[in-house]
């Protein structure tokens, strides 16, 4: 049997015709009739239709093979307009690599159902595109990081104090004592910054959130960055110039993709710096016009973040909350105490994809806010010495893969975009 192996992909490319190739992969299809049965073969980089004739020795082996075993084959490669992607392979060798059992998936099943099969699911011509171009994405944010100067860091996932609050902190034992996972590199991002001025990391956050949405996982997977010496405004430049960095990468390489999933690749090639820029104030006062009955103070929901951006119909920053509804290390306006220098970036159908700001740097002011939540003292000493040992002004954001993905493919809901998602109810397989 053979020993190399040509892709899909370029028996797809026509410059094999009339060339004999090895191919490799699953039956994703077969179809049989008296004289011909057609298998539809799958690798990592396509599908191409196969034919075996009833005169070949391949007819026994084909006639035997299932949906979804793996198999190796080899052929001549024809034209043919009416298979999917316009070549085939006349095949006269086939051997059986993994005879597949009856495969559990079939056409129309519930997303329930395929949820529970995921390791099985991930074959689908739909996951394997969203998970390329998420490959896609995380390399163009790599790129992005490293042409703008900023290095890459590895930050703990145990941790022993809050960075988002209680609420939604997974608790773990570890030897004798208890942990956390972590919500948020944040923290540990900041004391890097006094060495390399300006980090980043792409790592798994946890959130024990009980909220059933569209847009919330357990464990989700975070790009965060912190930047020494920068202000709130230079966040936004620096969010809005990797998301529209993002965007056009991907309309531009994953055009194959796009068109599968379709998606239009002229809406993300339209993501351009600047975007929109407005308070919260003035968030509120647009909501109240809208009819939503939020007072100032409140939070948005994802109901209002969607409006907001509904209104504007493109990415959209929202700055200058007040400070009691945004963490202990967020940083106020000096001439406006009560609101913190704080900014989401809203996206349409998802609303909330980033959030970001300037960390208090001033040792009082840490160990007031500190004092003011009811937070322990004690947890964050090392995190206050940052302020003791060569404070500067700084800031940073982070943003959630999945939600990036889900709002650029269009996708119905972000479990789609992570290989095997974690929710209050799915932690299997
Ligand atoms: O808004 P969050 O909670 O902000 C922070 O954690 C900051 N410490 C980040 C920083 O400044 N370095 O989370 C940031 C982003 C959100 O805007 C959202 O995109 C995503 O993380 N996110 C989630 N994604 C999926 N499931 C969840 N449960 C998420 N919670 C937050
Ligand atoms: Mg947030």
């Amino acid at each position: 049997m053979a020993t190399s192996f040509t892709p899909v992909e370029h028996v797809l490319s026509g410059r094999y015709v009339g060339k004999n190739v090895n191919v490799r992969g699953w039956v994703y299809r077969k179809r049989e009739s008296k004289k011909t049965i057609f298998i539809i073969v799958r690798d990592a980089t396509g599908v191409v239709q196969c034919t075996i004739k009833r005169e070949s020795s391949a007819w026994d082996a084909a006639e035997r093979v299932t949906i979804e075993s793996s198999i190796n084959l080899s052929g001549t490669v024809n034209r043919d307009a009416r298979a999917p992607g316009g070549y085939e392979v006349s095949t006269d060798e086939l051997r059986i690599v993994g005879l597949a059992a009856i495969f559990p998936i079939t056409e129309d099943q519930s997303t329930e159902f395929l949820r529970d099969v995921r390791h099985l699911w991930l074959r689908s011509r739909k996951l394997t595109t969203v998970m390329k171009v998420r490959s896609e994405t995380l390399r163009f944010v790599d790129d992005f990081f490293r042409e703008s100067g900023f290095m890459e860091v590895s930050p703990p996932m145990f941790i022993s104090s809050a960075c988002e609050g209680g609420a939604t902190l997974f608790g773990l034992k570890y030897f004798d004592r208890e942990l956390y996972l972590t919500q948020s590199a944040q923290l540990h991002l900041e004391a890097l910054i006094y060495s390399l001025e300006k980090v980043y990391c792409v790592a798994p956050s946890f959130r024990a959130e009980k909220s059933r949405t569209i847009r919330h996982l357990t464990e989700y997977w975070h790009v965060e960055a912190e930047q020494a010496f920068a202000t709130i405004e230079d966040m936004m430049s620096l969010e809005e110039d990797l998301v529209s960095h993002v965007c056009q990468n991907v309309a531009e390489k994953c055009k194959s993709e796009l068109k599968a999933l379709k998606v239009d690749p002229k809406r993300l090639a339209k993501i351009k710096p600047p975007f929109s820029r407005i308070t919260y104030d003035d968030a509120i006062e647009r909501l109240q016009k809208g009819g939503f009955e939020i007072q100032w103070g409140e939070d948005f929901g994802f109901n209002e973040e969607k409006a907001l951006a509904r209104e504007f119909g493109r990415p959209l920053f929202v700055y200058a909350y007040p400070k009691e509804i945004k963490a202990f290390y967020c940083k106020t306006y000096r001439a406006n105490p009560k609101l913190a220098m704080s900014v989401d970036l809203i996206v349409p159908r998802i609303g909330e994809l980033t959030t970001g700001g300037a960390r208090v740097d001033d040792e009082k002011e840490l160990l007031g806010r500190i004092n003011e939540l009811g937070l322990r003292k004690e947890d964050y000493d090392w995190y206050i010495d940052l302020r003791r040992y060569g404070t500067v002004p700084h800031a940073g954001f982070g943003l959630g893969v999945e939600r990036l993905l889900a709002w650029m493919l269009k996708l119905e809901n972000i479990m789609e975009t992570i290989p095997f998602p974690r929710t209050v109810r799915r932690y299997y397989p």
